[in-house]
């Protein structure tokens, strides 16, 4: 092997490793001061789970890796909150090739929920479709196509939780029309809340003032995510 190619594949060695922390470790950098490496890779309790998440690994470092999709660690999160609300209703504005909607089908496959997803791309649409198939949730999720400003309007509650990731001029629209589906103690989550908040300056005055609920912001050396709580009612 000539010196170049030796120096060639030590390169590709050194990227893949990283390429691996970062979608193992990733949410070292989204918040905190804790030292690298505290928090691991998810470790799979069942061949299912461990399909589901072998799906979700090669989809970060594949040849689709570049597609918009939250990152790892922002996943993680959707389906921790996901199973713990128990939820039996998860609806998600902006699929993309269906990433996110597969963290949060680990989620509902243990919770007997499902997911109605929206995509305007018919060619992410059919990738979403695609990459649902490869985890085996198909079943879990109903993907619905076109502008979901429009399409939500059929949508019937309860919902358990909304993740808006689309157009981000739209996020107050989408909770506008979405809020009054959420159940009391469900949650409306929305990305991308640190790196493009000038685009959802009226999304994050909503979410913010109002008596009924309650919002807290993660990952905010990240992408960033808004979590907000629909207040029960108390007497
Ligand atoms: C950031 S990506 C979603 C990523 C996905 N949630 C994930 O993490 O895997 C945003 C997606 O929203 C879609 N989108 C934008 N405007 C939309 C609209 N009005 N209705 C439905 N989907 C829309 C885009 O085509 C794009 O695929």
């Amino acid at each position: 092997m000539s010196a170049r190619a030796i120096l060639a594949v030590a390169a590709a060695v050194v990227f893949a490793g990283v390429g691996s922390l970062t979608a193992q470790r990733g949410s070292d950098s989204a918040d905190s001061q804790m030292p690298p490496g505290r928090e691991r890779a998810p470790i799979p309790s069942s061949e299912r789970e461990k399909r589901i998440l072998d799906v979700l690994d090669r989809m970060v470092r594949g040849p689709y890796s570049g597609i918009l999709s939250v990152p790892p660690e922002d996943g993680r999160l959707l389906r921790l909150l996901a199973e713990a609300a128990g939820a039996k209703h998860v609806v998600e504005i902006g699929t993309s090739n269906g990433y996110a909607s597969i963290w949060f089908c680990l989620a509902l496959r243990t919770t007997g929920g499902r997911l109605t997803t929206y995509e305007i791309d018919p060619d992410r649409a059919s990738l979403a479709r695609e990459n649902f198939k490869r985890a085996g949730v198909d079943t879990l999720v109903t993907l619905i196509e076109g502008n979901a400003h429009e399409t939500v309007q059929k949508l019937r509650g309860p919902i358990d939780i909304v993740f808006i990731d689309a157009d981000k001029d739209g996020y107050l629209d989408y909770l506008n029309k979405l809020l009054p589906l959420v159940r009391p103690g469900g949650l409306i989550l929305a990305h991308n809340t640190t790196d493009v908040a000038s685009q959802m300056e009226d999304y994050l005055e909503a979410v913010t003032t109002n008596a009924e609920l309650e919002t807290i912001f993660l990952h905010k050396r990240g992408s960033g995510i808004g979590v907000t709580l629909k207040k029960r009612r108390h007497i």
